[in-house]
């Protein structure tokens, strides 16, 4: 039978295909979301069936694999992916099980050092044909490690591929809360009426995570907080907070949007902090002088008309005391505030990312009673438990996105080339490493 929908993977024996890949296809598959006219077909060099793959797949993540789902669309292939004989074996065989009218994806869940051959072979062995809009590459960071090297990415991949064809991944923007702000900014006259530097006095944007570097020594140790997590997810967190409404709530003029905001920010190159949590440099693999950091800290300002002279903080690290991500924005006092003698707080509202999807302003109210005392209450949502169990994981919407052509939550290049422009900038701001044992001791240093 000829199939509609073609998924090739590449680097399928790795720990993203095993712990986010197989589970999101299973589930879109089990509920229909996608057609069930689907193959998948893992890459990898090991001699390995179907079963055996899956079984291996099985043993790299602690949840359990749907494998009665992933055995009926699932199918192991056999290549050596440098080899450009097998690409064309491979070539032949997607033929010989699509027909005109398939959508191909290729995601290639691989390292950077062999990105550049594997698209290469890809294109020279027509398993993409430039433009062909049913055929798309998938790919996800590092994309590069500077600009320098980021634009050679590129160019190396436009000369390929048309841009329509590349979806770049960033998973946090599959994210509910993260997929919300628009909603909650756009769509709420409360919060697009006071969405600026008239109203909002400071913005967080903080990614904490508890876990340290796990089994990522080789990757992290030439990467490091800042390139890890902030030349990505919090820079797509920022520019969606402070981004200005689009023309059309389209991919691209939101990306518009986007990108006016990484390229408008200005650094407070005093308040950058880099840490390293104690014990990084005894983690397996580390070098035992890595100056890697694990934590980063910075002030930046939005250089807009919107948003000129608020603060943005920015912080993420590991080996923190909680995993929590949140925008926590605050507002100004109001005027009349100044003139009443009484403890009152600024507004706050603060939209939870991680762990779960939340939403809670703060307000002042007066208590109940004779006297005028006043307290802090809260309105807030939760995704309630029995919503959560049906809330899709990220890596379920991007690829429904992707099957779907939807490309409002991937990437564009211009976003990247920004990122990377006001990361390297960071990287010359003056800093030393302070070694971390609590995120207490942090907090400290940045208050
Ligand atoms: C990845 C980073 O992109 O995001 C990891 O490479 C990090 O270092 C992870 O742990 C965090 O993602 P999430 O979805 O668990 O918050």
């Amino acid at each position: 039978m000829k199939n509609d929908l073609i998924v090739t993977i590449f680097g399928s024996t790795g720990d993203l295909t095993a712990r986010k890949l197989l589970p999101a296809l299973a589930k879109l598959y089990k509920q229909k979301t996608i057609t069930q006219n689907v193959k998948v077909i893992c890459l990898g060099r090991r001699d390995y069936d179907t079963e055996t793959y899956l079984n291996e797949m099985q043993k790299l993540t602690s949840k359990s694999l749907d494998l009665p789902h992933l055995s009926k669309f699932v199918e192991y292939f056999k290549m050596q992916i440098t080899d450009l004989t097998d690409y064309q074996k491979l070539n032949t065989y997607i033929r010989s099980i699509s027909n005109e009218h398939s959508k191909h994806i290729y995601y290639l869940a691989i390292g950077p050092e062999i990105l550049a051959d594997v698209a290469k072979n890809i294109s020279e062995s027509k398993l993409i044909e430039f433009n062909n809009t049913n055929q798309v590459l998938v790919f996800e960071k590092p994309f590069g490690h500077n600009l320098e090297s980021a634009v050679k990415v590129n160019q190396m991949l436009w000369n390929y591929f048309d841009e329509k064809q590349i979806y770049r991944i960033d998973h946090y923007l599959g994210k509910e809360m993260i997929q919300n702000l628009m909603t909650l900014r756009f769509a709420n006259r409360i919060f697009e009426d006071t969405w600026d530097s008239k109203s909002i006095e400071s913005v967080k944007i903080f990614v904490k995570e508890e876990e340290g570097i796990l089994n990522r020594a080789g990757y992290y140790d030439t990467s490091g907080a800042l390139k890890d997590m902030v030349q990505s997810h919090l820079l797509q967190i920022l520019s969606l907070v402070a981004m200005d409404p689009p023309n059309l709530y389209e991919s691209d003029y939101i990306k518009d949007e986007k990108v006016k905001v990484i390229r408008s920010l200005n650094i407070d190159k005093k308040s950058v902090l880099f840490g390293q949590y104690k014990g990084y440099l005894e983690e397996l693999n580390i070098p035992k002088d890595s100056k890697t950091e694990t934590f980063v800290y910075f002030r930046v300002f939005v250089n807009t008309p919107r948003f000129r002279g608020v603060p943005f903080e920015i912080l993420t690290g590991k080996k923190l005391s909680q995993k929590e991500s949140y925008v926590e924005i605050s507002y100004h006092k109001t005027s009349e505030q100044e003139k009443w003698n009484l403890p009152l707080h600024s507004n706050k509202l603060r939209i939870l990312i991680n762990p779960k999807g939340a939403v809670d302003l703060s307000i002042n109210s007066k208590m109940p009673g004779l006297k005028d005392n006043l307290e802090v209450v809260h309105l807030n949502f939760t995704t309630t438990p029995s919503v959560e169990g049906n809330i899709p994981e990220a890596y379920e919407k991007l690829l429904l996105d992707i099957v779907e052509g939807s490309r409002t939550l991937f990437t564009r290049w211009d976003e990247i080339e920004a990122s990377w422009h006001f990361i390297d900038e960071i990287k010359k701001c003056p800093h030393s490493l302070f070694v971390y044992e609590s995120e207490h001791e942090l907090m400290e240093k940045i208050n």
